[in-house]
């Protein structure tokens, strides 16, 4: 990464072969990349590499082919460790994508530790992902959510009372790094060690922040953070969960299936360790391959200088838009990133988050 590197932005256009049409007479400008980004052509081109010269079943041929598949399925895995500097590539389960990531976590690590009477604390400003997973598991546990409110139109999270909210009866504390809807960036870290103060096990949705600023796992201090390659220029139905690892060996299975036992007979199996643990069946193998060459795209521009850019978008729409008679603003005006489905991707109205 060279934050201080000057970056042609508009030269980045002819990366992605998609931009190079009309739609409605016009040249395509996509705004709607918070929801799902277009891909560069180094990631097509992974893909169509993998399929004509590398394709076959990882971790259980024996044919050079095989090797090559497990060899590029597990150094994508040491690529997504660095991109997330993760200690180990043991810490990186691959998954379906953001959504998957935090019904593992719900189902495996919630269903093992909660109770009648334990809190889940969520926040106000979560996408359905970071919501449902959890209704789900307080309906099975007969946990209860709790929700840290959002302040008024400027849509930041209300801390002022957090020890309201972030009590010992808590037991997991999930929430987004950055809004859908609002831009808004939470202050991770500090959530963070607010929560492991009192032993309270936090979960990171990084879906909208992983493609917009650098992320460190060590450093924000989180237990989980899931999200999805197809919005930081990588593959659709490929994502990726990082866990603690003493944490992650002490979590049941979230699916059985092939490559996630170590034994099997009629009646009992035993199972591997993390991250193999929790990836049962063929993984998208294609997909992983795609996610390493987004990220090596990523980092060739540099994730400081991607969110520094974001910045200024952000800022200059949001300028022009309080220009506007009739026009109300919802997210903050300062230390913020493009949000989700609104016309100008700088959010001045709340999405369905859906
Ligand atoms: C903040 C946030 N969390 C989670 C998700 C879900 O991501 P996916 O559908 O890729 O699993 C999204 C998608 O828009 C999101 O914006």
């Amino acid at each position: 990464m060279n934050p201080t590197k000057s970056i042609d932005w508009l030269s980045l256009r002819a990366d992605f072969p998609i931009l190079d049409q009309e739609v409605h007479g016009h040249l395509l400008i996509y705004f709607d990349n918070a929801a799902s980004s277009q891909k560069p052509r180094a990631v097509i081109d992974a893909l169509r590499y993998y399929y004509e010269h590398d394709n076959a079943n990882v971790h259980r041929g024996i044919h050079e082919l095989s090797n090559r598949a497990t060899i590029a399925f597990e150094a994508a895995r040491e690529r997504v460790a660095k991109f997330l500097n993760a200690k180990s590539a043991d810490e990186i389960i691959f998954t379906r994508g953001t959504t998957e990531g935090i019904n593992l976590v719900a189902n495996s690590w919630g269903g093992k530790n909660l109770k009648p009477g334990d809190q889940i604390l969520l926040t106000e400003m979560e996408h359905h992902s970071n919501l449902v997973p959890w209704q789900l598991l307080a309906e099975r546990t007969g946990a209860k959510l709790v929700y840290v409110p959002v302040t008024g139109d400027e849509g930041v999270l209300d801390l002022s009372k957090l020890d309201q909210w972030l009590t010992p009866q808590v037991k997991l504390f999930a929430f987004t790094h950055i809004s859908n809807s609002l831009g808004t960036i939470n202050p991770v870290a500090e959530l963070c060690a607010r929560a492991r103060k009192l032993g309270v096990t936090t979960l990171v949705d990084a879906a909208q922040s992983a493609g917009h600023k650098p992320l460190d796992v060590q450093a924000l201090g989180c237990d989980f953070l899931a999200f999805s390659g197809h919005k930081i220029c990588g593959p659709t139905g490929i994502g990726v969960l990082w866990g603690r690892p003493e944490i992650l060996d002490s979590m049941p299975p979230y699916q059985g299936g092939g490559e996630m036992i170590l034994t099997v007979d009629f009646f009992k199996s035993t199972y591997k360790k993390a991250p193999h643990r929790f990836e049962a069946g063929t993984p998208d193998i294609s997909g992983v391959v795609g996610l390493h060459a987004a990220l090596d795209y990523l980092d060739a521009i540099g994730r400081e200088n991607i969110f520094k850019h974001d910045q200024e978008l952000a800022s200059y729409a949001y300028d022009r838009l309080s220009e506007m008679k009739g026009v109300r603003l919802f997210g903050p005006k300062a230390d913020r990133v493009p949000a989700e489905r609104q016309a100008s991707s700088v959010g001045f109205g709340i999405s369905n988050a859906g």
